[in-house]
């Protein structure tokens, strides 16, 4: 930016008039007023000066003086702020509506109505095998390592949202390359282990690759949220080929998942004063919750010991 388009600006916000000095000609200034004490970055001041009724000075009391100098600045700021939100809006309303336009586009398209076709098999297909390992672990140990799946194919609108975010093109081949939880489950199960015993049964199935996995669990994020994740390509049979499709696959206790639903349903209402306590409120919940999964689990435990052998 030259100092002819810095200069433009402050008139632009009603400074009447407005200089830039070099550092140099502030040689002299006593300590903590020199600006590099101000900001260590510094290279050059950019002054700005608007009139004042020669009254305020003449009243004799510093509060007139404090009251216009507020007026003159605020008044500059939110000028320059309610342009500067204005922009960005009109910028974001046109970015919406060439997303918009080619998401309508891409709806229409056969490729993309046969990528959706290819997805929902890959639900169908991952939730099948769960609920195979399901019957069969209910079968030899008495009881069910999961309480039940829930299932999402992503919408069109969060698919462009997402892509637009990292800005990438909406097409059909960047969803497949980019996107890796097009295709969602969610599978929620009863205490912490049986979650590890399921992901390893599920990825030493010869046909299924694990592509990614983030334990949340052993690591938790930072606000408290727990699961593991896993994403999986599973093959998919369609009448003239064999794919991969990626699939994400998370596994929570109960516990975990009554947080998280809660979390999300509060995350967007923290426009509030206290959000720092609120995120710690939340982060205490977590923790207590962590406690309660090992409890149930022991309690497990000791109901399986002291069953007598059949
Ligand atoms: P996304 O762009 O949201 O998919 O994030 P990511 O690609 O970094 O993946 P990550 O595995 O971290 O999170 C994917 C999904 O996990 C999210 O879409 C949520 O369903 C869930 N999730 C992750 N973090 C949180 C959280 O802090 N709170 C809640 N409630 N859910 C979360
Ligand atoms: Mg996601």
């Amino acid at each position: 930016m030259t100092s002819r388009e810095v200069k433009q600006i402050a008139y632009s916000l009603g400074a009447e008039l407005c200089g830039i000095a070099g550092l140099d000609r502030f040689s002299g200034a006593p300590e903590g007023y020199h600006p590099r004490d101000v900001w260590p970055g510094c290279q050059s001041v950019i002054s700005f000066a608007c009139r004042f009724p020669a009254a305020t000075a003449a009243c004799g009391s510093a509060a007139a003086y404090t009251r216009v100098r507020n007026s003159i600045t605020l008044f500059g700021y939110k000028k320059h702020l309610e342009q500067t939100v204005e922009e960005q809006a009109e910028t974001l309303k046109e970015q919406k509506r060439i997303i918009q336009m080619q998401a309508e586009q891409l709806k229409t398209t056969e490729a993309f109505n046969r990528l959706m076709v290819e997805y929902r098999a890959a639900i169908m297909e991952m939730e099948t095998r769960l609920q195979v390992l399901n019957a069969d672990f209910s079968h030899a140990y008495n009881r069910n390592p999961f309480e039940s799946i829930k299932s999402r194919l992503k919408s069109l609108t969060s698919i462009y949202e997402k892509l637009g975010r990292r800005g990438i093109p909406l097409t059909v081949e960047s969803i497949r390359e980019n996107l890796t939880d097009v295709a969602g489950l969610r599978v929620i199960c009863s205490f912490p282990d049986d979650i590890y015993r399921l992901a390893e049964l599920i990825t030493t199935q010869d046909d299924i690759l694990l592509l990614r996995k983030k334990d949340y669990i052993q690591n938790p994020k930072p606000n408290g949220y727990r699961s593991l994740h896993l994403i999986l390509a599973v093959p998919i049979y369609l009448s003239n080929e064999k794919k991969h499709m990626k699939v994400e696959v998370q596994f929570r206790t109960i516990a975990m998942d009554f947080w998280a639903s809660l979390e999300h349903k509060l995350k967007y209402k923290r426009d509030v004063d206290n959000a720092d306590s609120i995120v710690r409120q939340l982060k205490t919940c977590a923790d207590s919750i962590e406690l309660l999964d090992l409890q149930m689990q022991a309690i497990r435990d000791q109901i399986d010991h002291s069953r007598s052998p059949v």
